[in-house]
C-alpha cells in the first residue's frame, strides 16, 4: 500500500515515515524543504533500511501534484506540510493563509482528480483556543488566537465540507498537543531554524551551550507551581498514532477529529527539573513576563483516541527528555 506524506522531511513527518516503512508501507514524500533538510529523509532510510520516493516540490503546485498522483497508485495521504510558527503567522498572515490553506486546497483538488479520498491531517490543539477548560474533548467549540491556528481551524472546515459534498471521502483530523522527543537512534529530531519558539528545543539548546538561559514565561498562572501546564507527547508515540489513524481512515468513511496527547499536564518547571534529573544537565532559567496568547493549562481528553484508534501513549516524560537530549547532543547544529 502506498502513502503520500506531505511535509515528510519535517519533524513529525520524518518520525512517521519511520513507522510507516517499518510497518511495510511504500512511502512517497513531497516536501519543498522550506523548514527541513533532505538529510532527514536519508537518515529515515538508514534507520529503516528502506527507500523513500522523494519529490522536492511545493504542494501549491497542483499540476505537479496531479502528475505525482498519476505516476503512483496512492491509497491515502498523510498531510503534514504547513508552516507552524505562531509568532511568524501574526507578522505574515497572508504567507500562512496561502501556504497552509491554498496548499491544502491544491492537495484536496489533486486528490479529488485522482479519486484518492483518504486523508489524515495534522491539526492542532491550538484550535481549542483560550476559553475551553482541560481536559479538552473533541466536541468543544473551536476558536483561535493567531493566524496559524486559524489556518488549522479553516482546513478542518474545508475537509468536513468536502466530505459533506461527497461521502466517499474519509478523513481523520489529528489534534496534536505538544510533541517533543526524538527517535531513539538519535539521528532524527526537531531542527528549528534560529531561536526556538517551543520549550523543549529551547531547553536542549541551553543544555548544549547554544543559549544562555531559559526564560520561563510567567510564574503566576493558576497551576501547581504557577508556570504553564501542557500535554507533552513523545514524537514516536505520535507517529504510531498516525499509523492507527491511517488504518482507521482506510476502513471508515466520514470525518473524525481526534486528540493525540497523553492526557497528563506538566508545568514548565516540571520540564526543567525532569530534564535535569534524566540527563544530568542543569538548565539555567529566569522567570520573565507571560508570553501574550499563552494559557495556563492545556491537556487532552484521550478517550476518543483510545476508543476509535485503540491507541494510547507508551513513553514517559523521562523518555521524552532523554531522547530530545540524545538528538541535540549528537547533532548540536541539527542536520
Ligand atoms: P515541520 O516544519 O518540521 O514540518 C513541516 C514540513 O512541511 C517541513 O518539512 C516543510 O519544509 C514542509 N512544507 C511546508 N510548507 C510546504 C509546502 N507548501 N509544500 C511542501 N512542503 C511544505 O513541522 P512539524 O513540527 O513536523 O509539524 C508537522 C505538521 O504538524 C504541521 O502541519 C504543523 O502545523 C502540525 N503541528 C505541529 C505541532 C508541533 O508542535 N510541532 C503541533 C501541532 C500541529
Ligand atoms: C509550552 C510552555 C510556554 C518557551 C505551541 C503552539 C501550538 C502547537 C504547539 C502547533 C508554555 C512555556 C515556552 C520558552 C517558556 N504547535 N515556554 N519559555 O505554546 O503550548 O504550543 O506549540 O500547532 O499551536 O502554540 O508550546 O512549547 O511554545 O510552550 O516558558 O522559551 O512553555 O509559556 O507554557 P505551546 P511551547
Amino acid at each position: 500500500m502506498s502513502i503520500l506524506v506531505t511535509g515528510g522531511a519535517g519533524y513529525i513527518g520524518s518520525h512517521t515515515c519511520v513507522e510507516l516503512l517499518n510497518a511495510g508501507y511504500e512511502v512517497i514524500v513531497v516536501d519543498n524543504l522550506s523548514n527541513s533538510k533532505k538529510e532527514a529523509i536519508n537518515r529515515v532510510e538508514k534507520i529503516t533500511d528502506r527507500s523513500i520516493k522523494f519529490y522536492e516540490m511545493d504542494i501549491l503546485d497542483q499540476k505537479a501534484l496531479d502528475l505525482i498522483f498519476k505516476a503512483n497508485d496512492i491509497d491515502a495521504v498523510i498531510h503534514f506540510a504547513g508552516l507552524k510558527a505562531v509568532g511568524e503567522s501574526v507578522e505574515k498572515p497572508l504567507l500562512y493563509y496561502r501556504n497552509n490553506i491554498t496548499g491544502t486546497l491544491s492537495l484536496l483538488e489533486a486528490m479529488s482528480h485522482s479519486n484518492c479520498k483518504n486523508i489524515v491531517f495534522s491539526s492542532s490543539a491550538t484550535v481549542y483556543g483560550m476559553n475551553n477548560i482541560s481536559p479538552l474533548t473533541e466536541d468543544l467549540p473551536l476558536s483561535t488566537t493567531n493566524p496559524y491556528g486559524t489556518t488549522k481551524m479553516y482546513i478542518e472546515h474545508m475537509i468536513r465540507d468536502t466530505y459533506h459534498s461527497d461521502n466517499n471521502w474519509s478523513a481523520t483530523l489529528l489534534r496534536y498537543f505538544n510533541p517533543i522527543g526524538a527517535h531513539e537512534s538519535g539521528t532524527i529530531g526537531e531542527d528549528p531554524k534560529g531561536i526556538p519558539n517551543n520549550l523543549m528545543p529551547f531547553i536542549t539548546q541551553v543544555a548544549v551551550g547554544k543559549r544562555d538561559k531559559l526564560s520561563v514565561f510567567g510564574n503566576d498562572y493558576e497551576t501547581h507551581d504557577g508556570t504553564g501546564v501542557r500535554d507533552y507527547i513523545h514524537v514516536v508515540d505520535l507517529a504510531k498514532g498516525h499509523l492507527k489513524a491511517l488504518e482507521y481512515t482506510l476502513n471508515n468513511k466520514g470525518v473524525e477529529a481526534i486528540n493525540l496527547g497523553t492526557g497528563t499536564g506538566y508545568s514548565v518547571l516540571d520540564m526543567v527539573h525532569t530534564f535535569h534529573h534524566t540527563t544530568k544537565q542543569p538548565i539555567s532559567y529566569e522567570i520573565t513576563a507571560r508570553r501574550p496568547g499563552d494559557i495556563a493549562t492545556c491537556f487532552a481528553d484521550t478517550s476518543k483516541a483510545k476508543q476509535l484508534l485503540n491507541w494510547e501513549t507508551e513513553l514517559t516524560l523521562e523518555d521524552m527528555c532523554r531522547d530530545s537530549w540524545r538528538w541535540q547532543s549528537r547533532n548540536p547544529e541539527g542536520y
